[in-house]
């Protein structure tokens, strides 16, 4: 993403983690500091980031009024939602952020479909793929950060913290401990682009080293857009 057209582009920053991996947190810290530093940040997260994606985000999470009395989603539904949230988000949102020149940082993206429902529910990863290609139009982080942690410590993380547990959250131990085995496995293809942090660590730590691999990303963006 970024480069050369259209001058000064914005760009796609990601941030994933199982549930109770502290990102969201650490999302607002981030975008906190760019702000600081000068820059023009959006916020945003998945699924959801519009009208249309939020609905459908609580059809998807089981959080919509009647959602007790639905019917079970199957795997494929569940992934068909995410990527109808997408499309709508790149389109509505993303692309239109970043073409002003905004930095866009998205609390979960791609990964998480790869990770829940390739790894977690054990739908094909490459039809994922070609249906994100669909849906997403080529768009891909510049940079994407895991804030990784035992998916147990995580859950109970979430528990403690007495938030409202979704679908996804009351699925089995054993579904979160694929999940995070499928976060590691894609930042194994792709660590250039997928960075891990110790989401265990101080969150003050996580911070620092979380806007380290940021200003080193927006370096890199930088020299790419004078060339
Ligand atoms: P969160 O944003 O509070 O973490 O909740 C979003 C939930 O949605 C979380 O359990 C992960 C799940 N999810 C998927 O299963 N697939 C996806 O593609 C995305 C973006 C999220």
């Amino acid at each position: 993403m970024g480069g050369k057209r259209g001058g000064k582009r914005g760009l796609l920053i990601t941030v994933e983690g199982v549930e109770g991996s502290g990102k969201t947190t650490q999302c607002a810290r981030l975008a906190k500091r760019l702000r600081e530093a000068g820059h023009r940040v959006l916020e945003t997260r998945e699924p959801g980031g519009t009208p249309l994606a939020e609905q459908i985000r609580s059809l998807f999470l089981g959080t919509a009024a009647g959602a007790e009395r639905a019917e079970p989603i199957t795997p494929e539904s569940e992934a068909l939602l995410v990527f109808a949230c997408r499309s709508q988000h790149i389109s509505q949102v993303i692309e239109p952020a970043i073409r002003q020149g905004v930095i866009v940082l998205c609390d979960r993206f791609l990964d998480s479909t790869l990770a829940y429902q390739g790894y977690g529910r054990g739908l094909d990863v490459k039809t994922l793929r070609t249906l994100n290609r669909f849906a997403a139009k080529g768009l891909a982080p510049s940079l994407t950060l895991l804030f990784d942690l035992p998916a147990q410590t995580g859950l109970a993380r979430r528990r403690r913290n007495d938030l409202e547990l979704n679908r996804l959250d009351r699925e089995a131990k054993q579904f979160h401990e694929r999940v995070r085995r499928g976060f590691l496995a894609l930042t194994a293809k792709e660590p250039r682009r997928i960075k891990v942090l110790d989401a265990r660590a101080d969150p003050d730590q996580v911070e620092a080293a979380a806007w380290t691999l940021v200003q080193r990303c927006l370096a890199k963006h930088q020299k790419v857009s004078k060339s």
